[in-house]
This record gives C-alpha cells, structure tokens and sequence, in this order.
C-alpha cells in the first residue's frame, strides 16, 4: 500500500503535511514556527524532497507521507481520516525498511516534546524513547533550535 510520491500528489499532500503537523505540533513550539510553517512553505518544500517521499492514498489524493533521511524516519504525516487505522504503521514498517537499505541496524526519530499521540504511536511499533536532544528545525532563514524527544529502534533484517 505504500508508494512513491508523484508530482501529481504535491498539492495535495502539501494540505496533509500542513494539517497533520499543525494538529501535531501547534502549542508545542515556539510560536514563530508555527506561523512560519504555513501551507506555502510546505508546498515549497515539498518538490525537492519528492525523489525520497513515500505515501499511502490514491495518485493526487495521498493521506499520509513518510520520508527517510539516511538513518532518521524524519517525517511521518496522516491526515485526519486516516488515523487510528493501518496507514502510520504500513510507512513505518517501509521506512525501517529504507533505513536498513541504508546501511543503518539503528534508525532514530526526533518527536515534538508532549506529542502524546505520536509518542504512544511509535512506542507501539516498538521505538524507545531515549532522551531529549536539541534538534533543528529548518526555516526559510537558516534553522531553529528545537529541544525534542529522541525515539530509537534497533531494526532486524
Ligand atoms: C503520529 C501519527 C502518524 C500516528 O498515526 P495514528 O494513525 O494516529 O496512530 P495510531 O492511532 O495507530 O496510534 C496512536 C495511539 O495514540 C493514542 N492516543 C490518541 N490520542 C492520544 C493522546 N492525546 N495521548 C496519548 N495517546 C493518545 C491512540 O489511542 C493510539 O493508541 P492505541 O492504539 O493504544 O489506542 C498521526 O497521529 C499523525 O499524523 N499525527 C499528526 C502529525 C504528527 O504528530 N506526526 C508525528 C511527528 S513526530
């Protein structure tokens, strides 16, 4: 179920990425990021990272989008819709899958301090939260130094 994205699905994932981190992350850092993170500026994003961005969902209609980067699952978005169902885990499992390509046996994730529902999602697939390091979130300026919870998992072939 899981499939690269397409220039087709850019605008529409684009609305997924924006909503999704939004509902994740809005009263959980700072302000400023929030307002930087509008839906330009996840639309903008998106087309360079296209090449290594996975999603579940129909072409032009994606409802959740995965990306790996190197040894970090570095996003995991799904809309509204299609939470509490079987999509987070199918990117997880493709992820970890994509580490492992990646010469990687451990993959790491940062998780927005008191995001309780993406911290009992990836404690379910089996991460483990290792602590809080200092993480930096990339703006159209340079970067902003974030404090996140860091998850781990030692993956198996
Ligand atoms: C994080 C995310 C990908 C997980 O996918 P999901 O389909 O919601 O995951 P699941 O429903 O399988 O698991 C979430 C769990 O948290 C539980 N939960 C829901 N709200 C919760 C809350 N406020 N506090 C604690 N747990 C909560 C759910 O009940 C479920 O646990 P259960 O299966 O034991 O009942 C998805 O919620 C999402 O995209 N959220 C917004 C964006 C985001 O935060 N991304 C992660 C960035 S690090």
């Amino acid at each position: 179920m899981v499939r690269a994205a397409t220039e087709a699905d850019l605008d529409h994932l684009a609305v997924v990425w924006h909503d999704a981190w939004h509902e994740g992350h809005d009263g959980l850092v700072p302000e400023e990021l929030s307002r930087i993170r509008s839906l330009e500026n996840f639309r903008e994003r998106l087309p360079l990272m296209l090449p290594t961005v996975r999603v579940v969902g129909p072409e032009g209609r994606p409802v959740g989008l995965c990306q790996v980067k190197e040894d970090e699952l570095h996003q995991l978005f799904v809309s509204g819709v299609a939470r509490g169902g079987p999509v987070a885990l199918a990117l997880t499992v493709d992820a970890e899958a994509e580490i492992r390509r990646n010469g990687f046996e451990r993959g790491w994730l940062a998780c927005a301090i008191g995001n309780e529902r993406a911290a009992r999602f990836y404690e379910k697939a089996g991460w483990v939260r290792t602590g809080i390091v200092t993480n930096q979130a990339i703006t159209p300026t340079g970067q902003m130094p974030l404090e996140v919870w860091r998850y781990e998992k030692v993956l198996a072939d």
